[in-house]
């Protein structure tokens, strides 16, 4: 039998989310630079509308031999390949690029993603954006911060009245489902979003810019960083029901719209 696993030390949360800090600027700093020089290598991967830019890979080798070196005892899981147990107790949810289809069009929407988990939870994050060289950070309990400022989703409490982001998967069939639901949803409220990346969106919710997101097939690295940063800033979190075979999906949003977005979806 496993003994259940030691609370964290206060101090660590901080710690982690330093050292996450620094590794988004740094990776952000190199696929922003990469991306001025321009892309040499853009393959597919689960779908044709799935892209991986030899960023997103320098990006993840980067960030996963710092933290190789950092916290050799910690997990790490990133999104294009990287999958070693730990020890510690903690783990890493890494995604190099968040939103690689934006950052194919240089559109600039597209973030570095990088979240530290205990048995507990998510106990910090890191989504920094390069293009607005704009840093949101949290650790479990601190608060939520843009750029050192605190920041606080929004008062907002009439469902009609909200801006609500969602995303799409990458599978043809997955996208049906989501297009079917976002049809329902349109008509009773204020507009949809699709920005292209759900680490945003999620921070986005967190700074009052959107009102809510949701979004089903989510990976754990698009989403670890992003839902405490939003918690953290006041959002409320759950999940609503998929279709008949379908996992359930996550909702974050206002805590005055939590309920009623919850309810339509
Ligand atoms: C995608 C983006 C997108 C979301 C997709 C994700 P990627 O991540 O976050 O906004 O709708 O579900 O897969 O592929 O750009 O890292
Ligand atoms: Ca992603
Ligand atoms: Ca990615």
């Amino acid at each position: 039998m496993t003994s259940p696993a030691a609370p964290s030390p206060p101090a660590l949360g901080e710690e982690l989310a330093a050292l996450a800090e620094s590794l988004a600027r740094r990776a952000g700093g190199l696929v922003r630079d990469g991306r001025t020089r321009g892309l040499d290598d853009v393959e597919t991967k689960s779908s044709l509308t799935d892209v991986v830019t030899e960023y997103d890979r320098a990006s993840e080798e980067l960030i996963v031999g710092a933290l190789r070196e950092a916290r050799p005892d910690d997990g790490l899981i990133g999104e294009e390949g990287t999958s070693i147990a730990g020890e510690s107790g903690v783990h890493w949810l890494i995604d190099p690029i968040d939103g690689t289809t934006n950052y194919l069009y240089a559109l600039p929407a597209y973030s570095v993603s990088i979240a530290a988990a205990d048995a507990t939870g998510t106990l910090a994050g890191a989504v920094y954006c390069p293009p607005t060289d704009e840093m949101f950070l949290a650790h479990r309990g601190g608060g939520a911060r843009l750029n050192g400022a605190p920041i606080q989703c929004s008062p907002i409490n009439v469902i009609a009245a909200a801006l609500v982001a969602t995303g799409f998967a990458y599978q043809p069939e997955r996208r049906a489902a989501q297009g079917r639901r976002v049809a329902g949803l349109l008509p009773r409220i204020r507009d949809i979003r699709r920005f292209g990346s759900a680490a945003l969106d999620l921070c986005y919710v967190a700074a009052g810019r959107f009102d809510a997101y949701y979004e089903q097939w989510l990976n754990p690295w698009d989403r670890a960083a992003g839902e405490l940063i939003a918690a953290e800033a006041g959002a409320r979190s759950g999940t609503f029901p998929g279709g008949e075979g379908e996992p359930a999906g996550l909702v974050v949003a206002a805590p005055g719209v939590f309920d009623d977005l919850l309810a339509l979806l």
